[in-house]
Parts: structure tokens; sequence; C-alpha cells
């Protein structure tokens, strides 16, 4: 079995299946039909209408995401509750079909089996970051359709930063006239920039909505908002201009969160990507946000007073807070990162990412009945290298650890990549493959149907799939560096990533 992720019960039968430019295929679902039309066309295939292999669904229920798959001697069926679910039986053939597929006969022998699959969490996601290096729609999409054979179906797009800003708002034109662009970066002396706009997002959306990918975007607040505050500097403490930002890091030219103009002005955003986005949730960020700037505002200062906060940190939440409520207003859902629970007072209706936490308040947060998405650091951080953070380690990460009360409060995974340090899409691509698929394996596969061996086996197979979308994986020699290796990137890595940082 050459299926990734693996699937929840397969049971190998006798026989096999012949497949080729002459099967048939009968599906009255337009996203499915689509997405094994396209496939065919990459093998050098036409769509035949027959009987060959038929995709049926009673339409019981729209959320279920399982399907039954059987292969016998004279045809496959898919079968499942929803088109969903079809979809990914659909993406299961293909790879069944590629497993044995003979290029020059356009055949495959497929041998008979019974698959019936489901996935262990709802939330399987992977994170863009398209700011700190800006990368044109036809990539996003590319990735789109690469996840959707691995079953994901969250694409969060991280949208605003200190170093840009890169989605069209109507309301405040400066943020993309001005903030989408850097004058250098690290002192290249070239100008970086780039943004979406509103036509483009909605493409990006159905595009996506077609592979049963929702788009989370992501306006990250009150830190992480340089590009904004440079646009309106009106928005920060200090008022002063500032320059959107040319280093990495953590800049401590953040949000007021004093003034009333802060909060029209996140609202006036999110109102707009509520109407660009249909998913349930937003994210607004919430993470790596210094309070210097706070401690000496007087606007800051008298909104802690207002409102009996104990300190900047409790600012942070009760800021969060207004924006969690006026997101439900709008029938949406937050999430945040995990350093948005530091306050102590932040509304239990988020969803929380966690990807830095020391103290584990997210998993406390989670045995209260709060809903997390685990995104470690030290195991699902793509854009570190594998001498940092190699294939294995990525694979063994459990996201719901026993120790938990609630392990099924943690909804989920989601594996991000920051572009600081990858401005081409090759070198996207060999940070992301493998680890987005052995993610997809942890989202999807039951924990005791997991094996790291195999999967590396089945990856290799795998990796020609991905070529034919002109994604080219890690080759195998570098997915988990000898212990000599490893200490040489690391220290390579960090030198580099540590010139490249600078408070401004
Ligand atoms: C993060 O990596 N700052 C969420
Ligand atoms: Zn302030």
């Amino acid at each position: 079995m050459r299926i990734i992720p693996c699937p929840k019960e397969f049971t190998k039968k006798d026989g096999s299946f012949l497949f080729d430019a002459e099967t048939g295929f009968f599906c009255d679902y337009e996203n499915v039909g689509n997405s094994i039309s396209s496939f065919l066309k990459t093998c050098g295939i036409g769509w035949r209408t027959g009987d060959d292999i038929k995709f049926t669904s009673d339409g019981s229920d729209s959320s279920s995401e399982a399907y039954t798959l059987v292969v016998g001697e004279d045809g496959v069926k898919v079968s499942a509750k929803s088109e969903r679910g079809l979809f990914y039986g659909a993406q299961t053939l293909k790879q069944l079909i590629l497993s044995s597929f003979d290029e020059k006969t356009k055949t495959a022998e497929i041998p008979c089996c019974e698959i019936n699959d489901a996935p262990r969490f709802s939330y399987r996601g992977y994170m863009f970051d398209t700011v700190r290096h800006f990368f044109p729609v036809e990539v996003v999409k590319k990735y789109i359709e690469a996840i959707s054979l691995l079953k994901l179906n969250v694409f969060h797009w991280h949208l605003s930063d200190d170093q840009g800003w890169r989605v069209q708002i109507d309301k405040y034109p400066r943020l993309t006239e001005h903030g989408s662009m850097r004058r250098e970066t690290c002192g290249d002396k070239k100008p970086h920039g780039g943004f979406y706009t509103k036509e483009q997002i909605k493409d990006v959306v159905e595009f996506a909505k077609e592979r049963f990918i929702t788009v989370i975007p992501e306006f990250d607040i009150p830190g992480h908002t340089r590009a904004a505050v440079s646009s309106y500097p009106e928005l920060g403490c200090s008022k002063k201009p500032v320059e959107v930002s040319t280093k990495f890091g953590i800049h401590s030219e953040i949000l007021c969160a004093g003034r009333e103009e802060s909060y029209d002005f996140v609202k006036g955003v999110l109102t707009e990507f509520a109407e660009m986005f249909p998913s349930k949730y937003i994210h607004i960020g919430g993470d790596e946000a210094p309070k210097k700037h706070w401690q000496s505002c007087p606007d800051c200062q008298r909104r802690i007073k207002e409102n009996s906060l104990k300190n900047e940190e409790e600012l942070q939440g009760w800021f969060t807070n207004q924006i969690v409520e006026f997101l439900a207003s709008k029938g949406r859902k937050a999430i945040v990162w995990n350093e948005s629970l530091n306050s102590g007072i932040v509304d239990g209706s988020v969803t929380v990412q966690m990807w830095m936490d020391k103290k584990k308040r997210s998993y406390a947060f989670a045995d209260k009945g709060g809903k997390v998405i685990a995104s470690d650091f030290f195991h699902y951080y793509c854009d570190y290298p594998y001498a940092m953070t190699p294939l294995i380690k990525t694979y063994n990460y459990e996201p719901a650890p026993k120790k938990l009360k609630k392990p099924e409060n943690i909804i989920g995974v989601e594996t991000p990549i920051w572009t600081e340090f990858i401005n081409n899409f090759d070198r996207l691509c060999e940070l992301f493959f493998p680890r987005l698929a052995a993610v997809a394996e942890t989202g999807w596969t039951d924990r005791e149907n997991k094996s790291a061996a195999d999967f590396m086996r089945r990856f290799r197979i795998y990796a020609p799939h991905l070529e034919r979308l002109g994604i080219k994986p890690a080759p195998p020699q570098e997915w988990n560096p000898s212990p000599i290796a490893r200490i040489r990137g690391t220290f390579s890595f960090t030198h580099n990533m540590v010139m490249k940082k600078g408070e401004k």
C-alpha cells in the first residue's frame, strides 16, 4: 500500500484491476470530476465516461470526510456520505494509479483491496507567510493543489507583518500603496514587495474551495504591524513616521491599544477580510507584541486605568477580546497564537494556535474546554533546515499527548512556513516537502497506524507525483542529517539568522 496519508483500514484482496486509457468514470460531482480529469491530463489521458470507476454518495452528511474505496477485478467503487468524502477517495485513487503507472502504455495494475478511511483530526492545515517574501498567485495555487492531494483542508494565509502589507483594503489604500513595499531586505538595496488584489483573493478562495480547502486569512495584531503603522503613523503610540521594516525579528512599534483609531482600523480591515474570506475562522495573530511603547503611552495607560486592567499584558487581552467580540458580531471566530493566553483574560471562545508555549498554557486551555491547534516550533516550523528539524522529528510529533485531560480539544495540526530566509520557489519546495506530507499523515492517520520508516518509503514513491506539479521535494539524503551535519547546519543557519535580525 503506497498511500499518504496512510488510511484507517486497508484490506488487500486477490487479483487486480487494470486501469488504462479506456477506463471510464462515472461521477456526478463537479469538483471530484474536475480533480480526476485534470489528474488524467497530467498522465496524458483524456476523460471517458463509463462504469469502470464509480463515485457515489447518498449525501447524508455534508460535513463527513470519510469514504470507502473498493477495488475489484471488474471495477472500482468509491462511496461517501458527502462530496468531500468522495474528493478524498479520488485523491487515494490517484495515488493507487500512480503507484504502478506505466508512462509508455498508460496503464496501471491496481491490486484489489478495500479501504475504509476517515481522518483523525478535523483541522489539518499549513500556513504560508507571503509577507517576508512575496509569492505570486500561481505559487499560492500550486501549493493548494499539492496539499489537496494530501487531504489537508486549511490554508492559513499570513498576509500582514512588519515587512509588508499584502492585501487590498479599499478603506485604507495606503496599506498597499505604501505598506506593500519595503526599501530593501537586510541591506541588499533592492526594493521588495507586492500584494494581492481582491479579484486575486476571490480567485484563490474559489480555487481552494473546489479542493475542499478553507482559506483562513491572518491579520496579525497588535504586534507585527510595522507596515500598517508605517502606512498610517497615527496607529502607533508615538504617531511618528516609521519605515516598512527592512529587517527581521521582533519589532516594538505596534498598534496603540489606547486610541479609538486603532480599533476602528482593525474593525475596518476585518470587515473587508470577512467580505473576501467566507471562512468560519479569521486569524488575528497576537504573537510577539512587545509592550515597550504601551508602557509610556498616555492613551494606552488611560485605557488600562479605565478598564481596571492590571498591566499591559492584560491590555493585550482586553484588546483581543474587543476584536473577538467584533468578529462574533459578523458570525466569525478568532484564532490566536498562544501568547494571547498570557494575559489570563482572553475570551475562552478563541481557538489557540500553539507554537512556542514553555508554560504549556495551551494545554491548560484545552483541559478547560478551549480548542487548540498544534504547530509546535521545534517540530513543525518548516522554515528551519532539516539540520535543525529532521523529518523524523516532524513525523513523530504527537499533537495530543495522553497526559491531557481532554485530548479531543486538540482539534488538529498546522505546519507554518515563514519566509524570512526563503526567497525562491525551489527552496520553498525543499523545506515544505516532505514535511507537509509528514504533518498531513499526523493530521489524518490514527496514531497506531503511523510508522516513520514506512512513511519515508512511501514518500519516495510519492515524490514523482509532486514533481508532476512542478514541486521538487528535498532529496532523501537531506531528510535526516547525521549528528555532525546537524551541528554544522544549525550553526550556519543561526549565524545567518542573527546577522539578519534587527530591532528598528
Ligand atoms: C510565530 O512564529 N511568531 C507565531
Ligand atoms: Zn498607545
